[in-house]
């Protein structure tokens, strides 16, 4: 797709990350919050978005179409030395956006910063009928390690989780 930039966030991105964060929330059941439902100040997700930058194990990336957010893509390492090398994957696309190769642009970026950032393995959950994203990871590397039953409560419902992990070093 023409015109979309991939770049890591800034704390000048808050104020737009928290609008694209309640946009996509109310776009899939498949995120921790529903629409609207990202409440978090806008102080919050500037130091939320200045300690990812500042940790060596963390990054967040956005990809923008005309100024605007419309997919972001977060790998969140862990602060203990005996996890360092390790971190999770969260990844969400804006609707209007899905089916366009964007998810499959930020992840092979992201995945190229786990590599630069010499992380070893990232780990991520989805919901077990969440069919795009399962063929997503699936695509970019990841294994399946197992299930969580009944991790997930949305709509009244409890879903499982298939927990899936990429070796970045085998
Ligand atoms: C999952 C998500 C990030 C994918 O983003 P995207 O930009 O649409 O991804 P892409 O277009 O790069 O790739 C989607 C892949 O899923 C496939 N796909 C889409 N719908 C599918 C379905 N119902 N069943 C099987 N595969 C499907 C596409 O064919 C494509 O695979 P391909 O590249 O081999 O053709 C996006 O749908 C999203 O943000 N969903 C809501 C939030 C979410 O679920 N986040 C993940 C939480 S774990």
């Amino acid at each position: 797709m023409e015109n979309i930039i991939i770049r890591e966030a800034t704390v000048d991105d808050a104020e737009e990350m928290i609008s694209y964060l309640n946009i996509v929330g109310g776009e899939s059941d498949n995120l921790m919050h529903g629409a609207e439902g990202f409440k978090v100040p806008v102080e919050g997700v500037k130091r939320r978005i200045q300690a990812s930058h500042d940790a060596d194990n963390s990054v967040i990336l956005i990809a923008l179409a005309e100024g605007e957010i419309i997919a972001r893509a977060e790998l969140s390492g862990y602060p203990s030395s005996r996890l360092h090398h390790n971190a999770t994957l969260s990844i969400a696309v804006r609707k209007d956006y899905w089916n366009k190769k964007i998810g499959t642009r930020l992840m092979t970026e992201i995945i190229e910063r786990a590599r630069e950032l010499n992380l070893r393995n990232i780990e991520l959950e989805v919901i077990a009928d969440n069919m795009a994203a399962i063929a997503l990871y699936h695509k970019m590397g990841f294994s399946d390690i197992g299930v969580y039953k009944k991790w997930w409560f949305a709509n009244n419902t409890y879903s499982d989780a298939i927990i899936m992990q990429k070796c970045l070093y085998e």
